[in-house]
């Protein structure tokens, strides 16, 4: 078991460069199944889920070839249309391939994409849009498991019939956004999506298929295709990580620090706009951004997540380390997610003041965080723990970086690269019943 290690106080400095979007990349993956190959991808994260999803198109039959952060893909001869229960419980974008199947070759199997920690991620959204698009979609489900659950059921999907259709969804999920223009794309005919989510990552699938020959064009929360299109090989290069760099920029409010980020993404604004109400500084020159804030952040006053262009939900929980740290008290409201505030709990054993009653989080801010040993439990809520270990005094070990590495490539690389002191231990298998040291330290502090 891998853990990461943080010394507390030394302010973030430098300059870095942003890994790809992994919220990007992984839809275009499933995209790189549709219309002739090879697709070449530059700037591809090198991630967990990157690899989790690679590994499930090699058994569709898909040729892969990668190297470091580049990937070639040929789908040319990939016959498969199945997805194994083992590869798609590791990764819950698996079900991007539902639409994506039925794009290439109008069938697909697939499990029941299982919850999560942030939630139970339903996927009524999809079914109800695809099948709009004329797909019949068998649900099997396991007696006596929620949808949600792990090994919850298998879907099983037939495209033979699959027309354009106008479709409007009841909620702007990002997910069922992407399904839909990965079955329409090959479809003849338009097909119109109202209320469409409106992230960056899913204009970045847009613009990977309509250099590929896709006609896709997006008016506001419309986004209008016209299937058919033969989709001609590509090289393409992902842009840096939307959520990667707003981790990096809190991660400097935290440390009281100043970094230039490189290759600054667009749709961060919601997140600039609050950084400078904090008391940050913000430079920006040709493709990079400078952020400073050499001083303690004051607090935020209230803040709520909400589908883009709102403040990212990915966010919230490494704003929420920033908060425990600042100056007054702040209030947070998730509304994407129903249980996205699990991190607060770790945040506490940390010395944070944090109130957590339904969806609003109520931090008040205090100079005194310690570190401790914590866990994560998800993705960005490790993230979030690492943020506030920069600002902790003593060191902080934090298990479960297995979360982290499925969306950060190397999060001890990059903070040490920025002048922290951050490193990744094994760690032996801890049995339960050992209290170790640090944990009765830990026990003796809370009470
Ligand atoms: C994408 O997840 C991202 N993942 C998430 O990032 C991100 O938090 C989320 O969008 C919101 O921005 C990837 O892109 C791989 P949604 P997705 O469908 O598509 C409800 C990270 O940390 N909903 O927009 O699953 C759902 O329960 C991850 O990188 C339905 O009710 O998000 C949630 O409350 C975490 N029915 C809300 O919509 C559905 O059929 C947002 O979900 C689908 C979604």
């Amino acid at each position: 078991m891998k853990s990461l290690k943080i010394k507390g106080g030394k302010p973030l400095s430098g300059k870095i460069h942003i890994q790809g979007s992994k919220n990007a990349v992984l839809p275009i993956l499933a995209a790189s199944l549709l219309g002739e190959g090879p697709v070449v991808i530059e700037n591809c994260p090198v991630i967990g889920d990157v690899k989790d999803t690679l590994q499930i198109m090699e058994k569709l039959g898909c040729i892969i070839c990668r190297k470091e952060e580049f990937v070639c893909v040929d789908a040319s001869l990939a016959d498969g249309f199945v997805i194994e229960k083992e590869q798609a419980s590791r990764i819950r974008s698996s079900v991007l391939f539902l639409g994506a199947l039925l794009g290439k070759i109008k069938k697909a199997v697939l499990p029941w994409p299982g919850g999560c920690a942030i939630g139970e991620r339903p996927i009524d959204l999809h079914l109800e849009a695809l099948r709009e698009l004329g797909a019949i979609i068998e649900e099997y489900r396991q007696p006596g498991r929620e949808q949600g659950e792990k090994n919850a059921g298998v879907l099983r999907a037939d495209g033979k019939r699959m027309h354009g259709a106008a479709i409007q969804l009841r909620f702007p999920s990002v997910g069922a956004t992407e399904n839909i223009i990965l079955a329409a794309v090959t479809l003849p005919g338009e097909t119109i999506v109202e209320h469409a989510a409106r992230e960056p990552e899913v204009d970045q699938l847009c613009e990977f298929l309509s250099l590929r020959g896709a006609d896709i064009k997006r008016e506001a929360d419309t986004i209008r295709i016209r299937g058919g299109a033969v989709l001609k090989p590509i090289c393409y290069r992902m842009q840096a990580d939307r959520i990667v760099t707003g981790t990096y920029l809190l991660a400097t409010a935290a440390s009281r620090g100043a970094i230039t980020i490189l290759n600054f993404p667009n749709g961060l604004d919601a997140l600039l706009l609050l950084l400078k109400k904090m008391g940050g500084e913000i430079q920006t020159k040709d493709q990079s951004l400078t952020f400073i804030m050499q001083r303690r952040a004051c607090a935020a006053g209230f803040v709520e997540t909400a589908p883009y262009p709102g403040f990212p939900t990915d966010l919230q929980s490494p704003l929420m380390a920033v908060l425990a740290g600042a100056d007054g008290s702040s209030v947070l409201k998730e509304n994407l997610f129903e249980n996205r505030f699990k991190t607060a709990e770790e945040l506490i054993r940390m010395g944070a003041q944090i109130t957590v009653n339904g969806n609003c989080a109520g931090i008040t801010g205090c100079d005194r965080l310690h570190g401790s040993r914590v866990k994560a439990s998800d993705l960005r809520g490790g993230a979030a723990l690492a943020i506030a270990a920069l600002q902790a005094s003593g060191i902080t070990t934090m298990t479960g970086l297995e979360y982290v590495e499925r969306g950060y490539e190397d999060i001890a690389r990059d903070f040490r690269l920025l002048g922290a002191q951050a490193w990744v231990e094994q760690e032996k298998e801890r049995r339960p019943d050992i209290r170790s040291a640090e944990n009765m330290e830990d026990e003796k502090r809370r009470e």
